[in-house]
């Protein structure tokens, strides 16, 4: 039986068994990596989603941006954060003085998760839940892994939580240098990387006080591009 058959035959086992390792390749760098996400079916996300959005950017990355998961333009064209809480994301990333050309862009979920509109048209974003976020985790892992940045971002709760655990706030944990974790949960030693965490795009978006919001994003942003410049 193949390596991706077994791993069917595991996920139809029940819900403890959601899980994106099996599809990981056992050697190579990015390029490898995505192509091998095109076939994930770790969890069921796969099913609906028109295909994985895997990560972009250059390897040698020192920033590295996360997001929740796709909305409905990345599903449609293959690519994170190119919908309206990208735009506002670029925008956002160029007032703190970071290019987005120099950073790599990805989510802690790489299907896009959604319900119909009533009229059976429109796909609404759905919130992962946290079995679908531990399933889709080796990915970002492995991203990390291979490119090594120096900061994080996290951009809302999905990605703070996959980064730093359950226990995760963004109101509480926003706009400060935070210790990367190892891949353990463990704490890093002194002098390792960073995660910044900062409210999502989309909830900038939704904001009553948006002006307020996204000045609080560019603060936030404009930490983890002190953080760069200064070698911390
Ligand atoms: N929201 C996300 O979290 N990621 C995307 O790629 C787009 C919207």
């Amino acid at each position: 039986m193949s390596r991706s058959a077994n791993a069917l035959k595991d996920h139809d086992a029940g819900p403890a068994a959601y899980d994106a390792t099996p599809y990981l390749p056992e050697r190579g760098g990015l390029p490898a990596h995505r192509r091998a996400s095109a076939e994930c079916r770790g969890c069921p996300l796969f099913e609906r989603a028109t295909w994985t959005v895997f990560g972009k950017g250059t390897s040698t990355a020192r920033i590295v941006l996360v997001g929740e998961q796709p909305g409905d333009q990345e599903d449609r064209r293959g690519e994170p954060f190119v919908g309206p809480a990208g735009r506002l994301l670029d925008k956002a990333l160029t007032e703190a003085g970071i290019d987005r050309d120099s950073t790599y862009v990805t989510n802690a979920v790489k299907h896009f998760k959604f319900v119909l509109a009533e009229n059976g048209k429109r796909r609404i974003h759905k919130a992962p839940d946290l079995r679908e976020l531990t399933a889709c985790r080796p990915w970002l892992q492995a991203e990390l892994r291979l490119i090594r940045p120096d900061v994080v971002v996290a951009l809302g709760a999905t990605a703070g939580k996959a980064l730093l655990g359950r226990s995760f706030r963004v109101a509480k944990d926003r706009g400060t240098l935070i210790p990367l974790p190892d891949e353990d949960g463990r704490e890093a030693e002194a002098g390792g990387r960073w995660v910044v965490a900062t409210l999502h795009p989309s909830a900038v978006l939704r904001s009553d006080d948006r002006d307020a919001a996204y000045a609080g994003l560019v603060a936030d942003l404009e930490v983890a591009a002190r953080a760069l410049r200064e070698g911390r």
